[in-house]
């Protein structure tokens, strides 16, 4: 498993536990990778369409879909709702609000009172359920395990009602208690009352996958786990989704859940009622409304860090000098600018380190004397939040943004600030103009 899935929020921990040395150290490496998260992602806004094309249908659509129950109830008024292939929709709001009432619509174990679902353009609003969940995963929060079942027995639920062969179900098992990091060895054996919380929250997962359903559906499936072993199970499935790539609704009450995990965020209130849809960014940086505004949490621009990637726009350039220069030409360059300090970058452009001003006053020997190495630096890909987490970490004024090992500039807090205020400003509508 990766370590860098071990954390709520790893992805600081990794930037920093593994910064190398820029004036030996090789290319960052593994902390250079994508980092899973909403950030590593691009955002999947109105233009981003799915690989299949422009003209592809929605794996779930949704069409104004209402459900009042027999004593008068309505859950849901009507919805209307998209969810492009191969992503994952959060369904967030507050207690009664219709959550369940929609995800269970979806593979009808709820009947919509009024109208219509499709299946990747089918419209599957009277077709048989039976048929239609066997193409539809579902996890739910108490999991549902059956007891007097084995970990494998569990898994193989599907498979077996589907009539699978004994030697297929066996290697699927095995590959599904791979796959959500279930050594099968150890656990197919074992009863689900012999597993902790979490890792039978893992089997659940395992079992919704084991028939390769089309479309996964998950109500509130880590919330009764404990906030750490939460922070893991979020960080495992970026990672197990990011392989599958499954067409997910997730159903959450939780705003951080539901911004870490969604390409897309559907925030519904009372009688399912859809505030806002938007990815994680721009429901952060612009919230439709008071409800939704509320919801995502006065701390929403603290939030927007972790969601917001650095871009080139943001960075700043200071005086780069050699570790060959003289400090009489490293104190030149320095004044030219302005500058307190300067980057040390060798001839092929890693990063070496840095020189301030007052370590090269006077004398006139080579910078690589006087220059100190920089332990404070992000990959490019990195977010905002890593970017300033990593400058509290090395109590740094500035970070060094690397390409590789090769230095693309830095970030300052001032340009930190410009750079969350940039991509506020990007996402505000048009008509909020300029205060
Ligand atoms: N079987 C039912 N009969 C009547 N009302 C119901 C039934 N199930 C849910 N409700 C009501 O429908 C609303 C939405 O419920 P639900 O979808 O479970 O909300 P959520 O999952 O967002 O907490 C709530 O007011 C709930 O009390
Ligand atoms: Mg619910």
């Amino acid at each position: 498993m990766d370590a860098t899935a071990e954390h709520g929020d790893g992805r600081d921990g990794a930037a920093r536990e593994r910064a190398p040395e820029p004036a030996t150290g090789p290319a960052p490496g593994p902390a250079a990778r994508p980092a899973p998260g909403p950030a590593a992602r691009p955002a999947p806004g109105p233009a981003a369409e799915p690989a299949t094309g422009p003209a592809a249908e929605p794996a779930i659509r949704l069409d104004r879909v209402r459900k009042q129950y027999p004593d008068g109830t309505v859950a849901v008024h009507e919805l209307s709702l998209d969810v492009p292939a191969g992503e994952m929709c959060m369904l967030v709001g507050p207690s009664g609000c219709g959550k369940t009432t929609v995800l269970k619509m979806i593979n009808r174990l709820i009947e919509p009172t009024s109208g219509r679902l499709f299946l990747t353009g089918e419209d599957v609003t009277r077709a048989d359920p039976v048929k239609l969940r066997r193409r539809i995963g579902y996890v739910i929060q108490q999991v549902g395990l059956f007891p007097h079942q084995s970990i494998a027995e569990n898994v193989a639920t599907v498979p077996k009602l589907l009539g699978w062969d004994r030697r297929r179900i066996a290697a699927r098992v095995g590959e599904m208690l791979e796959l959500v990091g279930l050594d099968p060895k150890v656990y197919a054996r074992r009863y689900p009352h012999q597993l902790s919380g979490g890792q039978r929250q893992r089997v659940g997962v395992a079992r919704a996958l084991a028939a390769d359903p089309v479309v996964l559906l998950m109500d509130e499936p880590f919330s009764a786990i404990d906030p750490i072993a939460r922070g893991r199970l979020q960080g495992e499935f970026l990672r197990l989704q990011a392989e599958v790539r499954k067409t997910v609704v997730f159903v959450t009450h939780d705003i951080d859940e539901a911004i870490r995990l969604g390409d897309r965020v559907a925030v519904l209130s009372q009688g399912g009622r859809l505030e806002q849809y938007a990815d994680p960014a721009t429901l952060l940086g612009s919230p439709a409304n008071e409800f939704v505004a509320d919801f995502v949490g006065s701390d929403r621009g603290l939030k927007r860090l972790a969601v917001t990637s650095i871009s080139d726009v943001d960075l700043e350039h200071p005086p780069v000098v050699r570790p060959g220069d003289t400090l009489a030409a490293a104190r030149e360059a320095m004044a030219r600018d302005g500058a307190r300090w300067a980057v040390v970058v060798e001839e092929n452009g890693d990063l070496r380190g840095w020189l301030s001003a007052e370590r090269a006053a006077g004398g006139d020997g080579p910078v690589s004397e006087r220059g100190r190495r920089m332990a404070a630096w992000v990959p490019r890909d990195a977010t905002l939040n890593q970017a300033f987490s990593v400058m509290l970490q090395q109590e740094a004024g500035w970070v060094a943004v690397l390409d590789g090992s090769r230095l693309v500039g830095v970030l300052t807090p001032e340009s930190l600030h410009a750079a969350l205020r940039r991509s506020v400003d990007s996402t505000e509508p048009e008509t909020a103009g300029a205060v």
